[in-house]
This record gives structure tokens, C-alpha cells and sequence, in this order.
């Protein structure tokens, strides 16, 4: 274990003292990672690792004391899987809620949108479901000839990762259900679940911040795997009645969400977990689904997508233009940034490392702004956040994403009102306490 670098230590250790910083680890630990997902009808239909828990919503509206409220205006700038929008949905007997999600992926945006827009189509939709699944069964087992195309990236003529017999069968299910005669809500559900059995039906693994090859796996018969995610959304929808509230996805740039939403319309509550500063790439993890689906044609379509993502990471070279530079917080920003970046070790990850920084820096105090405006008076902004370690040895420290966010946000006209640490993360790493997850509640100053 190295030890933690003392001039980062006391710079996180003076801008905490600044707030109220409690032990959240009752409420919070089993909330900041996706707890109960795979068994809750619609939220199961992709299993998003980096997802929150389905019950993280309700326990902070209740903690919000907006549980009473009538009427409710939410927005999750980061959707994801979709868990906040879900989750809103399903709390339509208690208030009228309306959600609007933001998410950068057209992976995870093709998700997230299904589910939302299936919770509100109501019962009808289970039958559409049965009757399109039995015409791609139909079409599938034909000896109907399809146009197949196998995707351009070369993860898929890989036949260790993709036996190749399983991978024709991937694209069959694809090529049949683009095929088949659906409703577009029904048609994207099947899309959904032929995409969810991708990972499964390889010998590839997503761990962390890669996707790794998995010798010893043994892949699954992909239609089997399409056949029962299928069953599960005809169960979850069969039961449900249109939600009486309503919520979207915008495919869009969730720093940016007066791009997409009117500031005439205030939310009530902003809610999000944003990618962390620990170099896992959304594009990356998620791009076999992806490319599956069709979202990237060629490598240059899949670059672009990864430098429209916020910089959490440093795949690719993102510009190195820092708005902060060019704003009034300039001295602010440096002043905030100057201990983390002095201690980035001189190695040959150090030019990534500093403007993986600056560039979180950038696009959070972006995004706060932007949020500042569509909030209303007594709303609130709820964001879960990782801290992460970087290089190793007596090298090795830690950005605490929570405390930096939470300077940034008050640079953006904030009040930081409670940093509430849900749980700590592999402390044998490092002896740092900043190394943790944080879920921290501001209003507007
Ligand atoms: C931690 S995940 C959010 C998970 C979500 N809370 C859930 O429960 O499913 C962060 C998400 O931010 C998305 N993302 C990255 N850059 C983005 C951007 N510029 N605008 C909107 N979303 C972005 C990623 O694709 C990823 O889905």
C-alpha cells in the first residue's frame, strides 16, 4: 500500500473542511452501484455495471423531502442505462413527474430511450412484442437469405473472441429483426435485446476500463440468449399500465443541457452520476454493442464519438482548450487544480494525466453553470461521484472528483450543502481516505 501524497492530502483535507462532510455508508453504499437492477422489470433489459441502484431516486427524493410533491421536474444530465428516468416513471401513482435524460452514447441513449418510451406505451405493447418475436423466430429459422453485414471493427472477425458460427447468428437475429414487420418502439426493444446478448455470446468480458479476452469463457447460443431477454420484456411490459408521467432521452451532450432543454423550464431536482476522472471510456466498453447496432460505420465515425465525450479520459487527445482560461474563475480554477496537477508524476502518461484534469475541470464547471439556470429556487442538484488513484507506488495520488466538483460547483453560484461518502474504495491501494465514492447534495446560492 503507498503511501498518500501529503501536499494532495491537505489541499483536500482544507476544501472539505469548508463543507459538511458525513458518513453516508447506511443510506449511500448499497445505492452507488447498481443494486437490484437485474431484477427489476425494465431496468434488467441491459445490465449497466457503472449504473446506480433503482432505489437511489426515491431515497433521495424522500431525503429531499420531495417526497410530498405533486408535481415533479427532473433531469439526469448522464442517463446511461437509464436508471434515473426509470425510476421517475415508476413513481407515477405517487406525483407527476417529468424526466428528461441526456446521454452521449447512441448505445446506451438506443437503451435508455427503449425503456422509457415502453413504460409509457402500456399494455398493448406485450402483444406487439409476442407477434414481432414469433415473426423473427420465423424469419430467423428460414432459409430466407438477408443481407448480413459483419461490422467493420476487427473485434468481431476475431474468432476467438467471436466463434464464428455464434457471430452468424448474432447478425442473423439482427438481419431478421430489421427484417421483420415491427412497430419502430417494438422493433428498437428487439434491437435491445439482440444488443444485450452480444457480450454474452463472446468470449469477451467488460472489466473495468477495458474489454478483456476471456479464454476460459464459454460463449452462449445467441438466440437462446435473444429468446429470454425477450420473454422477460414481454413479462414486464404484459404488467404494466402506461406511466401517467412522462420522461425522454436526448441523444446530446449532457455538460451542455441548456443545448437541449428550455431555461424557461425549471427542474425541481437534477440528478446524475457523470463519468469519473478514472479512465474508463464509455465508447470503448460499450462499442461491440454498439457497432452491432450500426451507430459507427467506420473508425473515423467512432473517433468522433469518443471526442464528443466528456474528458474523463484520455483515449483520445481532446482539444487542449480550457474555458475556465478565458472566464473570471480562471485564478479560482488554477488555485483549486495547482496541488492535484503538481503531483502527477513526470512519466510518460503525465501530458494525458494533466489534461485529463484540466479537461474534467472544464467540462464540470460547464456543466454547473448550465444546470445553475434550469433549476428552480428551492431545487436541488443531487451528483454521485467516484475518486480515483492514479499512477503507483510512492507516485501514486488520488483525484477526489467529489471535492473538486464540489469547488467547481460553487464557482458556478452553488451551495455545497452535505458531501455524503457512501463507501470507500479498495483502501489497500493506498492509505488515502479520499479514496471513496461520494454522493453530494447542492442548492442554488
Ligand atoms: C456513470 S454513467 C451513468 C449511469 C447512469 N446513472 C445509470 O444508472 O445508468 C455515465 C454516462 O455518461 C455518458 N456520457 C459521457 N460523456 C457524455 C456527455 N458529454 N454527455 C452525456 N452523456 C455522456 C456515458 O456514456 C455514460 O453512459
Amino acid at each position: 500500500m503507498s503511501n498518500a501524497n501529503p501536499s494532495v492530502e491537505s489541499h483536500y483535507e482544507a476544501l472539505e473542511a469548508q463543507w459538511n462532510s458525513v458518513d453516508g455508508s447506511l443510506e449511500f453504499e448499497r445505492l452507488v452501484v447498481p443494486t437490484g437492477n437485474s431484477d427489476s422489470p425494465f431496468h434488467r433489459w441491459f445490465h449497466l455495471k457503472e449504473a446506480f441502484s433503482v432505489d437511489l431516486l426515491p431515497t433521495i427524493l424522500k431525503q429531499l423531502s420531495f417526497e410530498g410533491m405533486s408535481e415533479l421536474r427532473i433531469l439526469d444530465c448522464f442517463a446511461g442505462g437509464g436508471t434515473t428516468l426509470v425510476s421517475a416513471l415508476e413513481m407515477s401513482s405517487q406525483a407527476h413527474v417529468t424526466a428528461t435524460g441526456i446521454e452521449r452514447n447512441p448505445f446506451l441513449h438506443h437503451v435508455s430511450s427503449s425503456k422509457v418510451r415502453a413504460l409509457q406505451a402500456g399494455p398493448s405493447l406485450a402483444q406487439e412484442l409476442k407477434k414481432a418475436y414469433v415473426e423473427v423466430q420465423h424469419l430467423y429459422a428460414s432459409d430466407a437469405r438477408f443481407t448480413i453485414n459483419t461490422p467493420a471493427l476487427s473485434t468481431f472477425s476475431n474468432e476467438a473472441y467471436f466463434p464464428p458460427s455464434l457471430l452468424n447468428s448474432l447478425l442473423r437475429i439482427k438481419a431478421a429483426i430489421e427484417f421483420c414487420d415491427a412497430s419502430a418502439l417494438a422493433r428498437d426493444l428487439l434491437l435491445t435485446s439482440a444488443a444485450s446478448c452480444v457480450e454474452s455470446s463472446s468470449r469477451l468480458r467488460r472489466d473495468g476500463r477495458a474489454l478483456r479476452y476471456a479464454s476460459e469463457r464459454q460463449p452462449k447460443d445467441p438466440w437462446l440468449e435473444f429468446s429470454n431477454r425477450i420473454q422477460q420484456m414481454i413479462e414486464d411490459t404484459s404488467g404494466s399500465q402506461a406511466a401517467a408521467s412522462s420522461a425522454s432521452v436526448i441523444l446530446g451532450d449532457g455538460r451542455r443541457p441548456l443545448l437541449h432543454v428550455d431555461e424557461s423550464e425549471k427542474r425541481d431536482l437534477i440528478v446524475f452520476s457523470p463519468p469519473y476522472p478514472n479512465n474508463i471510456d464509455y465508447t470503448e466498453i460499450y462499442k461491440t454493442e454498439a457497432w452491432y447496432l450500426g451507430f459507427y460505420e467506420d473508425s473515423e465515425q467512432f473517433r468522433s464519438q469518443r471526442l464528443r465525450t466528456l474528458r474523463s479520459h484520455p483515449s483520445v487527445r481532446f482539444s487542449e482548450e480550457y474555458d475556465y482560461e478565458s472566464s473570471s474563475d480562471a485564478e479560482a480554477v488554477r488555485e483549486l487544480l495547482a496541488p492535484i496537477l503538481g503531483a502527477v508524476p513526470d512519466d510518460r502518461y503525465a501530458t494525458g494525466r494533466r489534461q485529463l484534469i484540466r479537461g474534467y475541470a472544464d467540462d464540470m464547471l460547464t456543466l454547473f453553470r448550465h444546470c445553475r439556470k434550469v433549476i428552480s429556487n428551492k431545487g436541488r442538484l443531487v451528483y454521485v461521484v467516484g475518486n480515483s488513484a492514479h499512477g503507483s507506488g510512492d507516485a501514486l495520488f488520488v483525484i477526489a472528483a467529489d471535492l473538486m466538483m464540489a469547488r467547481l460547483a460553487e464557482l458556478a453560484n452553488w451551495r455545497v450543502e452535505e458531501i455524503s461518502v457512501a463507501r470507500s474504495l479498495r483502501r489497500r491501494v493506498t492509505n488515502s481516505r479520499f479514496l471513496r465514492e461520494s454522493v453530494v447534495t447542492l442548492s442554488p446560492a
